[in-house]
């Protein structure tokens, strides 16, 4: 088994060239990055990009093809039941009995650990004192929001030394993703590192670094910020009342790079990355007037990390959740 004292001096998870297919099926291609201490990480993808199978190699329930890597410093094949006790795993579905009440589904997490509610009061009090008012009700009852932040104190119960959280938030209402991200803030001070998974774009903005991961591969590793910068092209924010009409006028327009609906307006990237921006927004106004808009909205912008991910995913794909 690895040595503790050397483990210690390593980042707390590190993935080096991991691979895994199913059949004809590549779920992970090479899949490389660090998480490192006290960080939030976010692994954001489209649905099958490959998020829970690396969650799974990661908690040691399924071994890679190829490619090692480490959790705490332990190798996730080789030091399985030393890596299991030390980390926490909120598997997203399917993870709370529906029959037993909140505080039984509590109870038996915490002994499966050998540890009881009380001891691990201390790290899941802030999220368990919203939800013990319900402590009687049956977990199958719970709202969608109470149902992950009884899974995440499950997954806390008993101290582990770092998280990982495959889609929380998926299927749940924006203000409890809202709430569920600042819980996850909160945990995040404390130093725990975590690595949570979403299909969600806009989440990307709540993390230190994400990594894009799409059919198995990793496409960009970075600050959110950093990969917004490296948006190559001239981005405007369109509104017209006829939005459909919109979209498909600005995707025949000869210079359109990309088009897509964004919230209430539309973004719509142009292919000449050199010319002015000033003449861009002129000719592209002078266009969609003769295409019958009358009341439009044009602004420049700078893009947003959603926007680079667009970028860099090439064509975006209807799975991936954009933000409302
Ligand atoms: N046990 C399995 N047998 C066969 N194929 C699998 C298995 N598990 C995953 N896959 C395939 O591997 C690819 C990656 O799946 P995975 O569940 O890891 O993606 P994901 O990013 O978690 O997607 P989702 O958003 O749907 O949860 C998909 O094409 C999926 O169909
Ligand atoms: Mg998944």
């Amino acid at each position: 088994m690895t040595d503790h004292a050397v483990a210690s001096s390593r980042a707390p998870l590190e993935v080096r060239g991991v691979s895994r297919r199913f059949e004809e099926t590549v779920a992970l291609s090479d899949v490389s990055f660090a998480v490192n201490a006290g960080e939030l990480f976010g692994l954001v993808g489209p649905d099958g990009a490959g998020k829970t199978t690396l969650f799974r190699i990661l908690t040691t329930l399924l071994v890679p093809d190829s490619g090692t890597a480490t959790v705490l410093g332990l190798d996730v094949v080789r030091d399985l039941w030393a890596i299991r006790s030390r980390v926490g795993y909120m598997p997203g579905r399917f993870s709370l009995y529906p029959d037993l009440s909140v505080e039984e589904n509590l109870s038996f997490f915490a002994s499966v650990f050998g540890t009881s509610i009380d001891e691990g009061r201390a790290i899941i009090a802030p999220i368990y004192d919203q939800i013990e008012p319900f402590k009687d009700r049956r977990a199958g009852a719970l709202s969608g929001g109470m149902k992950q932040k009884l899974a995440l104190c499950c997954a806390l119960v008993h101290c582990p030394e770092i998280l990982f959280l495959d889609e929380p938030t998926t299927g749940v209402d924006a203000v409890s993703r809202r709430e569920f991200w600042d819980l996850l803030g909160a945990l995040k001070k404390s130093g725990l590192p975590i690595l949570v998974s979403t299909a969600y774009m806009d989440e990307a903005t709540r993390c230190d670094r994400v990594g894009l991961i799409q059919r198995g591969r990793i496409l960009a590793v970075d600050a959110p910020a950093a990969i917004a910068a490296r948006y190559p092209n001239p981005l405007i924010a369109v509104h017209a009342n006829e939005r459909h009409k919109l979209i498909q006028s600005l995707r025949d327009y000869q210079h359109a790079k990309s088009v897509y609906p964004f919230g209430d307006e539309v973004h719509y990237s142009d292919a000449r990355a050199a010319k002015a921006m000033d003449d861009i927004v002129a000719e592209l106004r002078t266009y969609l007037a003769g295409s019958g808009f009358t009341d439009l909205r044009v602004k420049p912008i700078s893009a947003g990390v959603e926007d680079a991910f667009m970028e860099l995913m090439g064509q975006p794909e209807a799975t991936v959740r954009a933000a409302a």
